[in-house]
């Protein structure tokens, strides 16, 4: 039976990285939430003070060689955590600063191409599930499986909102559902890699559908694709 490469893209909370960690357990292939790879790169920046209203690009481009980024196994949550320069950034990338200015740098070409590029290095030798925006549009376009999750922007932002209030953050719902709906612009209108669903690939609406039926399509769609490999 051979590998096969999983893309799963979509709006933000769309519950990708459920989906996508728990395929990926199942099958045993690698997972890469490319999505904390650009809030890695985004961290950095705040950190340097590269960030205000607008993002200083020519200063983020000049320090992107500076920038090292690497996913370690945890071995207390079975899952990788991000570093950047050596240091777990799992919980400062999470947050709402973060959040706020994640879609700007990841509309900045040369972080595209850095970040492209560690990726598609990550995915060489298939067996992995990889989610973000441009996976199955520009990583990997010859992926087997493509999945585009979307839900409605209020859902998502309830999702998001009880995500960060359990993780003790002072928001409220409003301003999570402006973040939402902000993203989702910057995310599809950007000039390089917008945002968009691949002409193959399936699209999976959970407005009113619970993850887990989701995921049982799912991996039913995978399970059958890797017996034809
Ligand atoms: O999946 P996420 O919400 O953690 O992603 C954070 C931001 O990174 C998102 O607003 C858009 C950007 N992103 C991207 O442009 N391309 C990807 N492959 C993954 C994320």
């Amino acid at each position: 039976m051979g590998k096969i490469t999983i893309a799963i893209d979509g709006y933000s909370s769309t519950g990708k990285s459920t989906i996508a960690k728990q395929l990926a357990t199942a099958l045993g292939y690698v997972y890469v939430d490319t999505g904390a790879m650009y809030r890695a790169v985004t961290h950095y920046a705040i950190d340097q003070g590269f960030t205000d209203h607008n993002v200083d690009a020519p200063a983020l481009i000049a320090h992107l060689p500076k920038i090292n980024l690497e996913f370690v196994p945890n071995p207390t949550t079975g899952r990788s955590d991000m570093y950047l320069n050596g240091k777990n950034v799992e919980k400062e990338i999470r947050t709402m600063k973060v959040s706020r200015q994640v879609s700007k740098v990841a509309a900045i070409t040369e972080v595209r191409e850095k970040l492209v590029q560690m990726q598609q290095q990550m995915g060489k030798d298939k067996g992995v599930v990889m989610d973000g925006r441009d996976i199955g549009t520009v990583v990997f376009p010859d992926a087997e499986l493509k999945l585009f999750m979307t839900a409605s922007a209020e859902t998502r932002a309830a999702r998001r909102y009880k995500e960060l209030l359990g993780r003790g953050e002072q928001v409220t719902y409003e301003e999570v559902l402006k973040n939402v709906r902000e993203r989702d612009r910057i995310d599809s209108t950007r000039e390089v890699s917008p945002l968009r669903k691949a002409v193959d690939a399936i699209e999976l609406d959970n407005s009113d559908m619970g993850l887990q039926e989701q995921y049982n399509r799912v991996h039913g769609y995978a399970l059958r694709l890797i017996q034809k490999q």
